[in-house]
């Protein structure tokens, strides 16, 4: 199953990654987790890429294409894949069709009111990358599955927050219309108990 999770920052995409692969047994390819371990590695393409994840920009096309493409040429993709985070222009969708084209596309649909809350709360694990909210970490100062350190992103700021759902509606948005045309479009209420969710997602993939 070749997929794509379309959706806002914040829907709760990387949220619904693991259990999707899971099941589906293909690949979570996270372009956002690929540049930050980029960052942390000091390459090159993370040093280019920091300037714009820290205003809430999208990095260039042509350094996200040739990212996506070097990934999907690597074994573990032969049963498909789970894009997060990418095609996010028109101009990667249509080089994306032109690498491997997507089945379906799933749309997890919050409104811009609740995702401000869970991007200024959310915690990501250093060692496992989980992901968490502090509404849900009650006393814990540590991942709850691991131990690992928790981390907030260096993009989950307020000013960066409103900035990173400006250029999701500008940009990014305009993917569901492209999707749609398509016919591989598939919508899910996302603004929804994380398990619910979850079924949501496994009945628009048909099971
Ligand atoms: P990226 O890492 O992709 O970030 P994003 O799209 O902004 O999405 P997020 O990871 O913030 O949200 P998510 O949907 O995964 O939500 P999560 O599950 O964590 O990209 C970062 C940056 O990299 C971009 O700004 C850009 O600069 C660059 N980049 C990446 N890809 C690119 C591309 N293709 N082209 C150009 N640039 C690119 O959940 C969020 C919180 O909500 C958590 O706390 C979670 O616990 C909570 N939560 C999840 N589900 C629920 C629920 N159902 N109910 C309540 N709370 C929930
Ligand atoms: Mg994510
Ligand atoms: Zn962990």
């Amino acid at each position: 199953m070749k997929l794509v999770f379309l959706g806002p920052p914040g829907a709760g995409k990387g949220t619904q990654a693991a259990g999707v692969c899971q099941r589906f047994a293909i690949p979570h390819i996270s372009t956002g987790d690929m540049l930050r371990a980029a960052i942390a590695k000091g390459t090159e393409t993370g040093l280019k890429a920091k300037v714009f994840m820290d205003q809430g920009q999208l990095v260039p096309d042509e350094v996200l294409v040739q990212m996506v493409k070097e990934r999907l040429s690597e074994s573990d993709c032969v049963n498909g894949y789970l894009l997060d985070g990418f095609p996010r222009t028109v101009k990667q969708a249509e080089a994306l069709d032109m690498i491997s084209k997507p089945d379906v596309t799933v749309d997890v649909e919050v409104p811009d009111e609740k995702l401000l809350a869970r991007l200024t709360g959310r915690r990501v694990c250093m060692a496992c990358k989980g992901t968490f909210h502090v509404t849900k970490l009650g006393d814990a100062t540590v991942c709850p599955d691991c131990g690992g350190e928790l981390i907030q992103r260096d993009d989950d700021k307020p000013a960066t927050i409103q900035k990173r759902l400006d250029v999701y509606h500008s940009q990014t948005a305009p993917l569901i219309d492209y999707y749609e045309k398509c016919g591989s479009l598939k919508k899910v209420d996302g603004d929804q108990a994380p398990d619910k969710v979850f079924e949501a997602i496994l009945v628009a993939l048909g099971g």
